[in-house]
Order: structure tokens, then C-alpha cells, then sequence
């Protein structure tokens, strides 16, 4: 029996059933997904599952076309094991649709950053998997977007008419607090023209600790809509934001169970604490993606750039929280101020994360 949401996913997926070769009526499970997209879970009669995604919101035929290009690229190329994603079952671009193998995950990332004891194996283990993407061979140059990411921001008109309009309040006391800050607005310029002129590879731009999967032997990484030629740092810094995010989190809740209210003080020692047990997490990870990547990746550079894109991720999580709760929390602030300081301060903090001393030639030892 499929219920009403369920009846309502099918209408909104059938014709990209039918690209797959199926009909709605050999459905016999049809279960919505919550995310910023309409997803869902379909199962068919013989068994047959499937992750499906109808894309919404800004620039849907864009994020639709990326997507696809991924697993153009992968099947072009010969991707090593490091590199998995769940295969595209199926894509339908006039109803920005698609779909993908399901995947049955043991935890996610994010779940496994959050434990106690958080195992350095498993995040050595996404640093290869990210290395590998970076080292994925682009057959067709055609065959992947070159546009300029739309974050961070960068230039006079940092944000579009659409960001503002697509924004929520919450959002926009985050801009407001960006667009005055000269000194961030000056890094952040400086870190795009970098990104633009250093080298580039095959880059997920939107790597987050949720949308890897792992099951007993590999990580999957999900959700390619931002996939493109990009600066390899965003990703690596991205993940280490992640790490960070999540420890923050971990401790935040951890001790809201022993107090009623946290004021901006506890904060901050939260923060450093996380700090400190993250640490020898973005060191695994560093170490993971160094023993895989080539050297001629990781350029003078590039250290400095991961820095910054740390510092990006917290306020990209920051900004996305808005989205939900529609007014900026004390954890919002703090990673705001945090990622500040690594933007601002790239230069310096990349010691605070305890990556000053893994230079190219020890790392590989
Ligand atoms: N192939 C898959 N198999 C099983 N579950 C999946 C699969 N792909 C995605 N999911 C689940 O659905 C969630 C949302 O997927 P995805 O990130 O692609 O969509 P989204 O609309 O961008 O959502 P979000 O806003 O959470 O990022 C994932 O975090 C994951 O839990
Ligand atoms: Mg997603």
C-alpha cells in the first residue's frame, strides 16, 4: 500500500521510471526522503531499489547536468577502487530527474566523526577516497563544467539578486555580517583568484560528512550536483570543516544534557575543545589523501588554500542551519567566528589543525 506522499513522488518520477525502463505500477514501495530536493526510496515488485532525486530551487537544469557528468567522466575514465559513488540507474533532464542504486550504509561519516572514539582508519579512509577523485583522468574536456562555483562569494557584487531572494532571515544576518567585514571579504576574494589560478581537477564541491556512506569495506560519496573542475583544496578543506563541525556538535549536545542554557562563553571553550579532538582526525585524513593523491596536486600552496576552505565550510554550515531555524544560534555564531579566523588567517591556523608539521615528504614516509 502506498501512501499519499508515496503516490505523490511517483507522479512527480514516472516519466523517469519509464527512462529506466519501468512503470509506476510495478512499484510496491514508494517512500519520500527529506532533504533539499523531492527524494524518495522506491522499491519494485522484484525487489528492485533505487535512491530518486527530482532537483528543485536555483539552477536545477545546472546541478542536473553536473550530476550527470560525474558518471560520464567516471565511466570515461578508469576510476581505481578508491572512487565510489552509487551508480546513476537512470537520468531524465526535462523533469530534472534521477536515479541511483540504492545503497545500504552501515553509518555515515558524519555518524562516525561523532562517536567517542572517533576511528582514525575510517577517516584515513575518506582521505583516499577524495585523493582518488581528485586523481580522476579527464577523457573529454567537454564532458565536465568549468563555471566558477557560486561560493564563497568573490567581487564587488558578492551576492546575486537571486542568493538574496532565495535567502532566509537567518541567512541574511549572515551576509550582513560577511559584507561588512572588509579584512574576510579581502581573504575571500584572494582565495577564489587563487582557487581560479591554481591547478584544477575533477572536484566534488560539496562534500559533507552526511553524504558520505560506509559500509564495511568502502565510502560512497553522494549528491555530484556540484561536481565540476575545481580546486582540489575546497574538497580537503571542506572535509576537515567536517570533521570539526561534527566534534562541535558532539560536544554542544553532550553538554546541553548537564545545563539548561549555554551563553556565547561556553561556546568558545566548546570550540576549542573540539579543536583539540579533532585534530588528530584531519591529520588522519590529510595523511590518507596524501598517500594517494600525486605530489604535483598538492602545490606550495595548498595547505594555505584547505585552511580557508575549512573556515568556508563552517560558514557554509552556519548559513545552511539558517535555512532551517530562520535565526542565526550561538553554535552558528561560533562557527562563524571560527571559520573567520582560519579565512582571515590561513596562514597561521593551518598550524591550529595540526597540519604545519605534515609536510609533502613526511606525510608519504
Ligand atoms: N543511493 C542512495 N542510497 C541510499 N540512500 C541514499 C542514496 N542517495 C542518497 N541517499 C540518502 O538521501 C539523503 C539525501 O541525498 P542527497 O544529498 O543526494 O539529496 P539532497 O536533496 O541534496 O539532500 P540534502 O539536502 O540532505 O543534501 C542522503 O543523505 C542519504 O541519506
Ligand atoms: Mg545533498
Amino acid at each position: 500500500m502506498i501512501g499519499e506522499n508515496g503516490q505523490r513522488l511517483l507522479e512527480r518520477v514516472r516519466p523517469l521510471l519509464e527512462a529506466m525502463g519501468r512503470r509506476v505500477d510495478e512499484v510496491t514501495e514508494a517512500s519520500p526522503i527529506i532533504g533539499r530536493n523531492l527524494n524518495g526510496e522506491i522499491v519494485f515488485g522484484d525487489g528492485d531499489r533505487v535512491f530518486v532525486k527530482q532537483l528543485g530551487g536555483m539552477a536545477a537544469g545546472e546541478r542536473h547536468a553536473r550530476s550527470v557528468s560525474f558518471h560520464e567522466c567516471v565511466r570515461l575514465a578508469d576510476a581505481g577502487a578508491d572512487l565510489r559513488a552509487p551508480a546513476l540507474r537512470a537520468a531524465h533532464a526535462p523533469s530534472v530527474s534521477l536515479a541511483y542504486e540504492w545503497v545500504d550504509a552501515r553509518s555515515t561519516f558524519a555518524q562516525s566523526i561523532r562517536e567517542v572514539e572517533a576511528e582514525t582508519d575510517e577517516v584515513r579512509r575518506a582521505g583516499r577516497c577524495v585523493a582518488a577523485l581528485h586523481s580522476l583522468e579527464v577523457i573529454d574536456p567537454d564532458a565536465i563544467d568549468r563555471s566558477r562555483p557560486m561560493f564563497p562569494p568573490a567581487g564587488p557584487n558578492a551576492m546575486s539578486r537571486e542568493t538574496f531572494y532565495g535567502s532566509t532571515m537567518g541567512q541574511l544576518d549572515m551576509w550582513r555580517f560577511i559584507q561588512r567585514d572588509q579584512p574576510l571579504l579581502d581573504a575571500l576574494n584572494l582565495l577564489v583568484d587563487r582557487s581560479r589560478d591554481g591547478r584544477r581537477t575533477p572536484a566534488h564541491g560539496d562534500l559533507r560528512a552526511d553524504q558520505i556512506f560506509l559500509t564495511a569495506e568502502e565510502a560512497f560519496m553522494l549528491d555530484w550536483e556540484e561536481f565540476r573542475l575545481g580546486d582540489p583544496a575546497r574538497d580537503v578543506g571542506a572535509m576537515l570543516g567536517e570533521v570539526f563541525y561534527h566534534r562541535l556538535r558532539r560536544t554542544i549536545v553532550d553538554a546541553s544534557m548537564h545545563a539548561d542554557e549555554l551563553d556565547d562563553a561556553d561556546v568558545v571553550r566548546f570550540g576549542s575543545e573540539a579543536i583539540d579532538t579533532s585534530r588528530p582526525l584531519a591529520q588522519a585524513f590529510w595523511r590518507g589523501y596524501r598517500d594517494r593523491v600525486a605530489d604535483d596536486i598538492v602545490d606550495a600552496a595548498f595547505v594555505d588554500r584547505a585552511v580557508s576552505y575549512f573556515g568556508w565550510q563552517l560558514f557554509d554550515r552556519s548559513l545552511a542551519s539558517g535555512t532551517y531555524f530562520g535565526r542565526v544560534s550561538a553554535l552558528d555564531r561560533a562557527l562563524a567566528g571560527i571559520g573567520r579566523e582560519a579565512i582571515v588567517g590561513s596562514d597561521r591556523y593551518g598550524a591550529v589543525l595540526g597540519l604545519d608539521d605534515l609536510s609533502t615528504q613526511e606525510v608519504t614516509a
